[in-house]
């Protein structure tokens, strides 16, 4: 069995089980895209000052919907690069994408980045896939089924103390009008744990909290289709998923805090 097979079979619900396999088809469809095109001069259009989309955004994008409607005909799909702005949640299912996540470190040659689709149901996630095409891993969770890459189970940390974490965090595109509030996060949280990464893709840093690659991750100001998968398999995975102030996650909320059970109240406490 290949590792979509492996995964789909673990899947308790067969409903859901071709939903992912769905989801894991159109990720590496996009994910071969975006390798191909890495080390070609890249196409850049800026949609603010520093947020680019490059030719593989859009070239991912097209190729994970056609993939998606392909085998799942008539659920709607709200993708990054052709939903406009102010995205409201969808009513019933729909696929949540994000074609590219790490567009700045994709056009900068930093191979940290990844595809990322998820299913909703009426705001429950159902499916979750994060592929991170130069390292060709394949984080897939379905719910209440589990978590894995490339088809072995996957687990959060059981790291307990803030002193032994490694945690992740990102800087929001508006970053001269949240300045303050980011030093503020980094002058609290930095010197109580182990150590902060900042690596770029807000996807794969919930990717690596479920593989336990992380202990935790919080960011603000972001969007759907960059936490929606990574919902998924950070809770699959046994880790806990909120606002900064510990109350109920949704991706349609901008800011996220994503860690393991025994760090997640400790970084609630920091971040509130
Ligand atoms: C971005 C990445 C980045 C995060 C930004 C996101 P994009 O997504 O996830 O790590 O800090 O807030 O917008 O634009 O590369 O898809
Ligand atoms: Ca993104
Ligand atoms: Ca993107």
């Amino acid at each position: 069995m290949n590792r979509i097979e492996t995964v789909v079979s673990y899947c308790k619900d067969p409903e859901q089980a071709s939903f992912l396999q769905a989801a894991c088809r159109a990720a590496l469809v996009g994910g071969s895209i975006i390798r191909n095109l890495y080390d070609s001069p890249h196409t850049i259009e800026m949609k603010g000052a520093i947020n680019l989309v490059t030719e593989a955004d859009v070239a991912s994008e097209s190729a994970i919907i056609a993939s998606l409607n392909e085998d799942t005909a008539g659920i709607s799909i709200m993708a990054e690069e052709s939903a406009g702005d102010n995205p409201k949640p969808p009513e019933g299912m729909a696929w949540i994408i994000d074609p590219l996540d790490g567009t700045t470190n994709f056009a900068h040659g930093f191979p940290f980045f990844a595809v990322s689709i998820a299913l909703l149901k009426d705001g429950v996630p159902l499916v979750g896939v994060v592929y991170c095409p130069m390292q060709d891993e394949l984080f897939a969770a379905c719910r209440n089924s589990g978590v894995w890459l490339n088809g072995e189970p996957i687990r959060t940390t059981e790291t307990r103390f803030l002193v032994e974490s490694l945690v992740g965090t990102g800087f929001p595109y508006d970053i001269h009008n949240k300045l303050d509030e980011v030093l503020a996060q980094m002058r609290t949280i930095l010197p109580k744990v182990r150590d902060i990464r900042r690596a770029g893709a807000a996807a794969v840093d919930l990717a690596y909290v479920a593989a336990g690659r992380l202990d935790g991750f919080w960011e603000m100001d972001l969007q759907p289709w960059d936490t929606a998968a990574g919902w998924l398999l950070v809770m699959e995975a046994g880790g806990l998923v909120s606002d900064f102030a510990g109350q109920e996650y949704s991706p349609f909320i901008p800011e996220i805090l994503a860690a393991n059970k025994e760090l997640h109240p400790l970084l609630t406490d920091l971040l509130r």
